[in-house]
């Protein structure tokens, strides 16, 4: 009996959830090294960006999608989100009865492999702004400079499916250009939504920049976790096609899981209320 509980636990999703679209690049990460876990992902893009909104409302979107996510049998949680792990990471872990996995800014691997000792790091404001990565910054940054730069309207063009129109190319050009001129050679992508710019990153700077993702660095630290709480599923069929899920229509959702995922899924909508957005808005500061 209690072998059966257990394989009962193992064989339950794992919930991984974001802003919006972003944390699909951790989805794709955790399907390569973990390919026999079931997957819900929430996308809560009705209300991305997160990165232009309070730290309150940020620590109540969380804590509702976590509680949601329990509610839909998750036995464990990935934030795939820098912004809501800096804002509400401890709190969250506090308040759910599941074991639970953060993303930051990939400070300390980008201070280990700068040779010209200059890092660029794009990430939101909340982000930037927040006491984690102060924090990363005191203990990893070491003698590297690293010059941080939110990317303001990054997000809302990924959200858009946009990764390559010339307003955004502009955009990114007008970020990475100081960090250029200022001798980086490496590039942390602080933001989950990020990667899907990596080929327009790529064009902007070509080589002379070394990107790093932390997107498989969560897989594996989520592979750990499963496996130290005895909930890895090792019995499933591999590759089952996530349950995706989307508090707006999910149709930009469907288009970049088909586009730069692979994945052919339909995107079911959903309503997950919470104290903020059930008051009037305005909620963005
Ligand atoms: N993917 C989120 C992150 O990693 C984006 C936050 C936002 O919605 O601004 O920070």
């Amino acid at each position: 009996m209690p072998n059966e509980r257990a394989a009962s636990a193992a064989s339950a999703p794992v919930g991984i959830f974001d802003s919006g679209l972003g944390g699909l690049s951790v989805l794709r990460a955790v399907r390569a090294i973990l390919p026999h876990e079931r997957l819900i992902y929430v996308a809560d893009s009705l209300h991305a960006p997160y990165g232009e909104r309070d730290d309150d409302f940020i620590v109540d979107r969380t804590m509702a999608i976590g509680e949601w996510l329990v509610k839909q049998g998750a036995k464990a949680l990935v934030v795939a989100c820098n912004t809501a792990t800096a804002q509400s990471i401890a709190i969250v872990r506090e308040r759910l009865p599941i074991p639970l996995v953060g993303v930051e800014p990939g400070v300390k691997p980008a201070a280990a492999v700068s040779k010209s000792r200059v890092v660029g790091v794009l990430a939101t404001a909340v982000t930037l702004r927040s006491a984690r990565f102060q924090s990363l910054l005191d203990r990893y940054a070491g003698d590297c400079r690293f010059i941080c730069q939110a990317g303001h309207g990054l997000v809302q063009a990924v959200e858009r499916c946009d990764t390559s129109s010339p307003a955004l190319m502009a955009l990114l050009e007008s970020y990475l250009a100081p960090m250029l001129d200022a001798g980086a050679d490496t590039l942390v992508l602080g933001c989950t939504h990020y990667p899907f710019l990596d080929r327009a990153i790529r064009d902007i700077a070509g080589e002379r920049l070394r990107i790093v993702d932390t997107s498989v660095a969560i897989a594996r630290q989520l592979d750990r976790l499963l496996d130290a709480h005895a909930l890895k599923n090792v019995t499933a069929p591999p590759d089952s096609l996530p349950r995706f899920c989307s508090t707006a229509d999910g149709e930009s959702q469907r288009q970049l899981a088909a586009a730069l995922l692979q994945l052919d899924a339909k995107v079911e909508h959903v309503d997950i209320p919470s104290r903020r957005t059930r008051l009037a808005e305005p909620d963005i500061v």
